[in-house]
């Protein structure tokens, strides 16, 4: 049984003046699939998932979400058809608790729906909001202020904003950087259990971590598709070896 494509981009190009970002790059992701992409620093890793999320437009190319064509779309119609994105500059509002932080999140995407206009969609919204906390392992933090947090718990609140959107497409740029080996042992568990329910892109530099969680990998060098299979095939890869894993990752 092979699953739908969920995403796909066909030659997306951006280029900085002289500087092509990301190099032609075709990418399919299927429905519940975990990717992860890897690749040396500036090969194009985070500049692709502004080109997915509409932050930035593609100098070239395409990109589906399903059937639809997304290329060029705003960043608010792209996140509206389900694609969220955590980001490695922070999103968090320090002086709000764990718990507010999100439940403004879960209440500013359902406003696009009108649907929390009910009296009781404060409360509904705070049901959802420590629902979604206690997902990413911050239940008991709640009433905690933002603030507070340790810098890898910030990183699981993060998240959490990220899925108060309840998308069906999870893009994720090192969610593990600056974290200690414990809380990057906790989030490998977290981010396999998000998972679980939808299709999750990952760009990631820790290869043990890689390893662990991804159904497949891409690797970008210089903005270009140097491999794309399973974990196994890229370990295995010559070129792969050569380009990066060498360095001694
Ligand atoms: N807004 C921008 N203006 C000009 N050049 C940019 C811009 N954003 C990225 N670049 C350049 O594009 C290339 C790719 O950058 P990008 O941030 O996508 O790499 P990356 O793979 O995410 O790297 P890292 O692993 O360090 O996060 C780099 O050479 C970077 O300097
Ligand atoms: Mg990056």
């Amino acid at each position: 049984m092979s699953r739908s494509v969920l995403l796909r981009t066909e030659r997306l190009t951006r280029e900085f003046g002289s500087l092509v970002a990301v190099d032609r790059v075709d990418v399919e992701v299927r429905e519940g699939e975990l990717r992860s992409i890897i690749g040396p620093n500036g090969a194009g890793k985070t500049t692709f998932f502004r080109l997915i999320s509409g932050e930035m437009k593609p100098t070239a190319g395409r990109i589906w979400f399903r059937d639809r064509e997304i290329t060029g779309l705003p960043q608010h119609a792209v996140a509206r058809l389900g694609i969220a994105k955590s980001y490695q500059i922070t999103n968090i509002f320090p002086h709000l608790s764990v718990l507010e932080n999100v439940r403004v999140a879960v209440q500013g995407h359902a406003r696009a729906y009108d649907f929390w206009s009910r009296a009781d969609g404060l409360d509904e919204a705070r049901a959802r909001a420590l629902g979604i906390l206690e997902t990413v392992g911050l239940g008991a933090k709640a009433a905690d202020l933002a603030a507070h947090l340790s810098h890898g718990e910030k990183r699981h609140l993060e998240l959490a904003i990220a899925l108060a959107t309840d998308p069906v497409l999870l893009l994720l740029d090192e969610p593990t950087a600056g974290m200690s080996p414990e809380e990057t042992d906790e989030t490998i568990v977290l981010i396999r259990g998000l998972a679980a329910g939808r299709t999750v892109v990952v760009v990631e530099h820790k290869m043990k971590v890689v390893m662990r969680i991804s159904d497949r990998i891409t690797v970008l060098h210089q903005g270009q598709v140097l491999a794309e299979g399973t974990p196994e095939e890229i370990r295995a890869n010559e070129r792969v070896q050569k380009t990066y894993l060498g360095a001694g990752r």
